[in-house]
């Protein structure tokens, strides 16, 4: 069977490159004679897979010195928790409200301090990204969701938060576009979207900021305990983190996050002229905050929203289905997305306007 177009939000497509290279080292890694899944993790062959992780990461990301880079469980979910239990100070942060993640950052933060919902567009179902916000100047953090993978927004610029540390949501967008780290007190970004399969979470944060927490921190959930033992305090997941290796040569043999970042670009902007001029499809997201990863769209009726993704499953789109808050269709095209999927994609949607319009 030929290889579909999946538009999944996560677990999404990875790199074929990256795929062939682990099928073509899966029964003998490199000479050891057993699969990386099947390696301790104290190993020296596992032990140069996660070093070399880390310093692909650090280079493709323009790292500073500074900052400590882990490899966590658990999900993106579970640094909702974390970030309050470490950063946590007085016992009050900022949140902005761009959609269900956010929203569930701040309920999980309020179980252990004030998380102050102080902006929000819900009023729009989260149609666009709140500007000017103003922060409370006693706030130990500042969090956004910096791609809304449910709604299609996203921030094209950082909030300026003054000397309050930000803390970014960066799960469904990392690696997609140029981010300035030394901007940011903490990321975080669950791998299943652009980095690997699902099983690890990359945070990358200042080290200042990492050395405290709450004392009901359970052990697991202490970033010190993982920064000191480089992310191999208990066994972690070993294919995951093989698996974001290749990736990330993969990311760098594309020509880094400049080549990445152009071809999101004309990937994204093939869907959104489309969008614009259809007389069919609409977008529904305010065109200053549109995603690169994330494009949801509507027909006029449900209806229509059913025949069109029964239709382009028939043809190898896959996973088109918008999110039940949103509705109609969502296309993700993360950068594993070959830009050859959408335009194929969009010619699909130029038929199918034709013959329903
Ligand atoms: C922006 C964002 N944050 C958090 C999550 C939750 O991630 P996880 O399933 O890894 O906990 C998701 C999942 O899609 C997401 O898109």
């Amino acid at each position: 069977m030929e290889r579909v177009f999946n538009f999944a939000a996560g677990p999404s497509m990875l790199p074929l490159e990256a795929l062939k290279k682990a099928q073509s080292e899966m029964l003998n890694y490199k000479g050891t004679g057993m699969s990386v899944m099947e390696m301790s993790h104290r190993s020296a062959p596992f032990e140069a897979i996660i070093n070399e992780a880390e310093s692909l990461i650090r280079e493709l990301m323009g790292i500073p010195e500074n900052y400590t880079v882990m490899f966590l469980q658990g999900g993106a979910s579970t640094q909702f928790a974390m970030v309050p239990l470490n950063l946590y100070r007085k016992k009050k942060a900022d949140y902005i409200i761009t959609g269900t993640w956010a929203d569930k950052a701040a309920s999980e933060a309020s179980k252990y301090g004030e998380a102050r919902r102080v902006a929000s567009s819900k009023d729009k179902n989260y149609s666009y990204i709140p500007k000017n916000v103003k922060f409370n100047p006693d706030s130990d953090y500042v969090h956004i969701t910096l791609n809304n993978t449910i709604y299609g927004t996203r921030y094209t610029k950082l909030p300026d938060t003054g000397n309050i540390p930000l803390v970014v949501d960066n799960s469904s967008n990392i690696l997609s576009e140029k981010l300035d780290v030394s901007k940011i007190g903490l990321i975080y970004a669950g791998a299943q979207k652009n980095l690997a399969p699902a099983g690890i979470t990359l945070v990358i944060a200042r080290n200042d900021l990492i050395g405290e927490c709450l004392d009901i921190t359970p052990t697991m959930l202490q970033y010190k305990i993982h920064a000191e033992s480089k992310s191999l305090y208990n066994t972690p997941p070993c294919y995951t983190i093989y698996m974001l290796k290749l990736v990330l040569e993969w990311v760098k043999k594309e020509g880094g996050i400049t080549s990445i970042e152009a071809r999101n670009i004309e990937k994204s902007s093939l869907l959104y002229n489309f969008l614009d001029n259809s007389s069919l499809f609409k977008g529904t997201v305010v065109k200053e905050d549109r995603s690169l990863m994330n494009v949801p769209f509507v027909l006029p009726n449900d209806d229509l929203n059913k025949k069109f993704i029964e239709e382009a499953k028939k043809l190898g789109f896959v996973e088109l289905k918008g999110h039940r808050s949103v509705g109609g269709m969502r296309a993700s095209i993360y950068n594993a997305m070959p830009i050859e999927g959408v335009k194929k994609l969009v010619d699909f949607m130029k038929k199918f306007e034709k013959e329903n319009g």
